[in-house]
């Protein structure tokens, strides 16, 4: 990580193979369950590694932002106590799930349990046709009829209160696209006319089987036990926020996931919502919150003005131009409210990427150590990454599809480490 002048600029920030990847292999539980922009879990360790490095004594740490739980399982891991929120429900079951600490054998019964119910219940089709007609959308009669007789078989099995409902409910939640019409791999809710999806228990079945590795592969760091709590709530709501001695966070990009809209079936299934739209509401960096925006009146510092203004110029202060304002004014409070939480000589560190819009450079980076420094952040330190595994593949085809074609449309190839001290002297 190189220090930050206030004259340097993000260009002399230097790609640091520290951070680019990991000798050691990602725990199995990591990947229980897909979850769009979820980062590679060394970046937690690593994080970790760096700030005590930098003279942090890491007791207790905060993901804002907290998604699937990937550094909530690394502060598990590294055995020190945990904070997360997020607002979306779905990325707080998975996160919860891989926190919790499961035996095999009462995972291994109740699974008896629930495939004893599967295969005795019968539905009838009338349940099609009362279904959510979003859930219709997706799914043919057999699937929808099989995922229904799945779900009531795990919660005829587990009481409400029990964590293997939240496992089971995580597996469940895990094959429900490979179940559905949803295109395959795809950042946009599409149906795939083509596809034949797969039987229900045979991707049950399969997934049960992942989880079970993924227990016993991490049954043996269970002894470290430390609090780890989280809650799904927006981050700029809540009031009263613990104190933590670091922040490790990514936060959400601006326009590029629609976290809600991703998460539908689940949400549909779990009985999140009745209608996955209204998830839409507070999530930051969608396109949906951003009607009453008002250049005039809504607060922002000079790198974000300055990135508004310039979309404004070349596009009008359309939409996606007020969702972006919007974004930025709603990273600033949720940084002001980070500068709270952190103890003296805390840390905060994110990460980030750029991204373009119509020619226009979104410089998420310059922004985010703007708001830092607004803060009362100090000691800025930055280190810039290549996202080169598989699944981060940057390059998408005309139907939004992930491609390793280099002639494609490219999307983030690099992200920023950024982290900076609370009161450090
Ligand atoms: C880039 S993802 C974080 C991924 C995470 N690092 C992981 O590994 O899974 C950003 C997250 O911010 C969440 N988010 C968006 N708006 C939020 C808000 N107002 N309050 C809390 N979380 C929010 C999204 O639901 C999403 O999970």
């Amino acid at each position: 990580m190189i220090g930050l002048k206030e004259s340097d600029t993000i260009e002399s920030i230097i790609i640091e193979n520290a951070w680019n990847f990991s000798q050691e292999k990602e725990k199995l539980m990591h990947s229980i369950h897909s979850y769009p922009a979820k980062f590679p879990a060394f970046i937690a360790s690593k994080a970790f590694e760096y700030a005590e490095e930098e003279g942090v004594d890491v007791q207790c740490v905060a993901d804002i932002f907290c998604g699937c739980g990937t550094v909530a399982l690394e502060a598990k891991l590294h055995s020190k106590h945990f904070w997360g929120c997020d607002i979306n429900p779905v990325a707080i079951l998975i996160a919860k799930t891989k926190n919790s600490e499961y035996s095999i054998e009462k995972f291994n019964d109740y699974y008896q349990e629930i495939k004893k119910r599967f295969f005795s219940m019968d539905l009838s089709d009338v349940q099609y046709e009362n279904a959510n007609i979003r859930l219709q959308y997706w799914f043919s009669r057999e699937r929808f009829l099989d995922v229904l007789r799945l779900k009531r078989s795990v919660m005829m099995s587990i009481s409400k209160d029990d964590i293997y409902l939240n496992a089971f409910l995580c597996v469940l939640s895990s094959i429900l696209k490979g179940a559905s019409r949803w295109l395959t791999k795809s950042i946009k809710p599409q149906v795939d006319p083509d596809k034949s999806p797969k039987d229900v228990w045979y991707l049950f079945d399969r997934q049960c089987q992942k989880f079970l590795q993924a227990i016993a592969q991490i049954q043996q760091y269970y002894y470290q036990h430390k609090d780890v709590n989280m809650i799904c709530k927006n981050f700029l709501e809540i009031t009263k926020l613990p104190k933590v001695d670091m922040i490790v966070s990514s936060p959400p990009y601006v326009t590029s996931y629609e976290y809600a809209d991703l998460h539908q079936l689940s949400s549909l299934w779990l009985d999140y919502a009745e209608d996955y739209r209204t998830l839409r509401q507070g999530s930051i960096g969608s396109l949906y919150n951003s009607e009453e925006v008002q250049l005039e009146n809504i607060p922002l510092n000079p790198v974000g003005l300055s990135i508004v203004q310039d979309l404004k110029n070349k596009q009008g202060f359309n939409r996606k131009v007020r969702a972006v304002a919007r974004y930025y004014a709603d990273i600033e409070r949720a940084i002001s409210k980070c500068a709270k939480m952190l103890n003296t000589g805390g840390m905060a560190l994110f990460v980030v990427g750029d991204t373009e819009y119509k020619g226009v450079k979104i410089r998420n980076a310059e922004h985010l150590i703007c708001c830092l420094r607004e803060n009362g952040f100090s000691n800025l330190k930055a280190s810039k990454r290549k996202i080169s595994n598989k699944l981060l593949t940057p390059y998408r085809d005309k139907e939004g599809r992930f491609s390793s074609d280099k002639r494609q449309r490219e999307i983030y190839h690099e992200e920023f480490v950024i982290s900076g001290r609370m009161d450090f002297q």
